[in-house]
Parts: C-alpha cells; sequence; structure tokens
C-alpha cells in the first residue's frame, strides 16, 4: 500500500452525513434528530462545538480543527450490548489514525480512549434512550479526535495527531471519511458475530496488558494487574491472585 492509498477512503454505503458550521453539541443534536424521527443511520459532524460534552459530566472544548461527529443509529438491541459498540468507535478511531502514523504509536486505554505515543487523542461518549420494552430506541455514538490541537491537560495528558506529523493535520470531514468506513466494518462484524468481534481486535491493541495499573471507581481504588477484557467489555484485574471484573470506572498506568 503507498502513503496515497493509505490516505483513500470512502463514505460508506447506508451513512447519511449532516454537516454544522457550529452547534452545542453533535450528541445533543442527535437526541434532538432522534426525538423527531430520524432514523439513522446519520453521522453528523460540526466544524466547532460550544456545549461539547465529555464523560462524567466533563465538558469537551471544541475548537475548529478536530473532530467532532456522532453516529446516530436505532440498534434493536439491549442497552448493556449497545454499550460494547463503545470499543468499535475506539477501534475505528485508531484505524483512522493508522492511515497517518505507525500503528505502534496508537494504543487502545479501557474503557475508550485512544491514546497517541502515551497521550489522549480522543473520547467517546455514548448516549441512548430506551423503548418501554427495554431495548435501545436510539443510541448516539460520540467521538472527539484531536486533530490540530488539543487542549493541554496533563492528567490525562493530551496530544494531537498534528503533534506527530510533518505536515497538516487531516482534515475533519477526511478524518470522518476514514473513520465512518471503520466503524462501518466493526459494526458489521459485530452484529454479525457479536462483542468477540471486537473483544480481539481491541485486546490487540490494549495499552498495558500484564502491567500495573489502578481502577479508580467511585468510592475507591484498586490496583492490580490488567488482565485484559471479559465478553461484556468488563476490565479483568488480577488482585492478590484472584480476578476482579470492572465495570466502570477510570484507569491510570504506571
Ligand atoms: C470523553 O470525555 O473522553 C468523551 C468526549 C466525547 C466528545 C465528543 S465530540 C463529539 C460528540 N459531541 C459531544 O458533545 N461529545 C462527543
Amino acid at each position: 500500500m503507498t502513503p496515497a492509498d493509505l490516505h483513500q477512503a470512502h463514505w460508506p454505503t447506508g451513512f447519511e452525513l449532516a454537516e454544522f458550521a457550529e452547534i452545542d453539541s453533535t450528541n445533543e443534536e442527535a437526541k434532538r434528530l432522534a426525538d423527531q424521527g430520524e432514523a439513522g443511520p446519520l453521522w453528523l459532524r460540526a466544524d466547532v462545538q460550544t456545549a461539547g460534552r465529555g464523560r462524567r459530566g466533563r465538558t469537551w472544548i471544541s475548537p475548529g480543527g478536530n473532530l467532532f461527529a456522532t453516529l446516530l443509529i436505532r440498534p434493536q438491541i439491549m442497552p448493556s450490548d449497545a454499550a460494547l459498540l463503545s470499543f468499535a468507535a475506539a477501534l475505528s478511531v485508531a484505524d483512522l489514525l493508522d492511515a497517518y502514523v505507525d500503528p505502534s504509536r496508537v494504543k487502545l486505554k479501557w474503557p475508550n480512549d485512544v491514546q497517541l505515543d502515551g497521550g489522549k487523542v480522543c473520547g467517546v461518549l455514548l448516549e441512548s434512550s430506551a423503548t418501554s420494552e427495554g431495548l435501545v430506541d436510539w443510541l448516539a455514538v460520540g467521538i472527539g479526535v484531536n486533530l490540530a490541537n488539543h487542549p493541554g491537560l496533563e492528567e490525562p495528558r493530551t496530544i494531537s495527531l498534528s503533534d506527530t506529523l510533518e505536515g497538516p493535520a487531516p482534515t475533519p470531514l477526511d478524518a470522518l471519511t476514514h473513520l465512518a468506513a471503520a466503524f462501518a466494518h466493526h459494526y458489521k462484524a459485530f452484529q454479525t458475530n457479536g462483542f468477540e468481534a471486537l473483544r480481539g481486535p481491541w485486546l490487540a491493541r490494549a495499552r498495558g496488558i500484564g502491567e500495573p495499573l489502578v481502577a479508580r471507581l467511585p468510592n475507591e481504588e484498586i490496583r492490580g494487574i490488567f488482565q485484559g477484557i471479559d465478553g461484556t467489555g468488563a476490565l479483568l484485574l488480577e488482585t492478590d491472585g484472584a480476578v476482579q471484573k470492572i465495570t466502570a470506572g477510570e484507569v491510570f498506568f504506571g
């Protein structure tokens, strides 16, 4: 494959695209559209977000040049299964970055961060609503990628793709085209073969398997050796010879 081939990506069939110069949050717009009956699959992309949301109620600073996108889909699955698509999102961002940097520099950090040279380059925020039968009504897969700039945070340390490139960063639309094509691939694999189709590829790129880490939960910190993830996406942590399953929290290495 030549570098030119690497940068070729084609918009996946069956997915619509709506673009905005400025919006509060692409996740919020996905929610509004879902409430109006939008069927999806629809990617939303904004040049700038004025109220970008991060996980745990944090703000996602959203200046021009970065990628801010949300996929709105209506999968007929349980919310717990839909949550597993955050792994597809992280894998897809890794695929996007592979087109620009050596893949060995791109690692996945549980649950759904993507790291470039050890810095946080991406965030994933899934939001959904359920039907009265308990299935997903709509799912918004929100993805932010630091292409041209990053907020300069220390904890976690942030980085942008442009920090690692000699030339300019890809445009947000080019990046989304890669991302959307990769997500379509991983989503189809998930629909066909379930979470196992994501678990293996995710583990192959996971940061720190076999290494010590700290899992920070709402009321405690657990130290252990990272053993991987199970079939529900839970983090497996070996502590004093026993393996604990962590279903929510943040992890820190080193
Ligand atoms: C995180 O905190 O790591 C998740 C950040 C998710 C940010 C993306 S940007 C596109 C979409 N719209 C939002 O408001 N948030 C997500």
